[in-house]
């Protein structure tokens, strides 16, 4: 099966939105205790409303679910209206049947990052692996915080953020000054671990990154090109990001 029978190019964000909600929602009536994975910013946050949406209509029950986001900046204290965790909070978790003790975000205090990272990867292991993975694209490439590099990291790991980044990020902060410098992510390993991963594409700034999952060679200098060996792979993009 080649990449091109993976994505689905939509009209608009929101169209790209409801399409990767349906998946996640099969899912979910699918596996009563599934596991999620599940990532942050603006990519997402039409999918998350359409989760909200279906639920608020009976159609979706949250309370068998755990969840294991992808990243979240470090340092930085759970209730900072930056942090991931206060943006999984106020996008899902807080509209949802879920239960919070069964949602884990990497913990952006933790005194020994390293540590906190082998058991997150510990955690995600016992829970039974990922089932469906959702992940944004950066501008970049990097999906979760991987970041392009000469090699990627297989497991949850401490990165230095590129400046790119940081300066994509400064518009959700007063300015880049205050964008943390570093993030704890998943690694490469546990993303193209999960049984299925949904990838969302919206916006002509994610032209150059979606293209170069389509069209250009495997790159650790280009993340998203890993995906392209995932067995399950599911693309929605909008047209500005197919077309650029
Ligand atoms: C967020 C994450 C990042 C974002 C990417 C795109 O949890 O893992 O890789 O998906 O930076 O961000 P947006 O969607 O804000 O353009």
């Amino acid at each position: 099966m080649s990449i091109r029978d993976s994505i689905r190019v939509c009209r608009d964000y929101n169209e790209m939105s409801r399409m990767a909600a349906e998946v996640f929602a099969d899912y979910i009536k699918n596996n009563p205790h599934g596991i999620l994975g599940l990532a942050t910013g603006s990519s997402p946050e039409g999918l998350y409303a359409c989760l909200v949406e279906k639920y608020n209509k009976g159609e979706l029950d949250f309370s068998g679910i755990t969840s294991f986001n992808l990243d979240e900046y470090y340092p930085i204290e759970p209730d900072n209206d930056q942090s991931y965790r206060y943006f999984m909070n106020h996008h899902l978790f807080d509209h949802v049947n879920i239960n919070k003790g069964n949602t884990f975000v990497p913990d952006g205090t933790a005194a020994d990052p390293d540590a906190f990272c082998r058991a997150y990867d510990e955690q995600i292991k016992a829970a039974g692996g990922i089932g469906l993975q959702l992940l944004g694209v950066g501008q970049n490439g990097h999906i979760g915080f991987n970041e392009p590099a000469d090699e990627l990291i297989g497991g949850t790991h401490l990165t230095e953020l590129t400046e790119s980044t940081i300066k994509a990020n400064s518009r959700f902060f007063a300015s880049a000054d205050d964008v943390p410098r570093h993030a704890i992510t998943m690694g490469i390993d546990n993303i193209m671990s999960a049984a299925g991963v949904v990838l969302v594409v919206s916006g002509k700034n994610k032209h150059g990154a979606l293209m170069a999952l389509l069209d250009a060679p495997e790159d650790p200098h280009v993340p998203v090109t890993l995906l392209r060996r995932h067995k399950n792979l599911m693309v929605f993009c909008d047209e500005d990001a197919y077309n650029g």
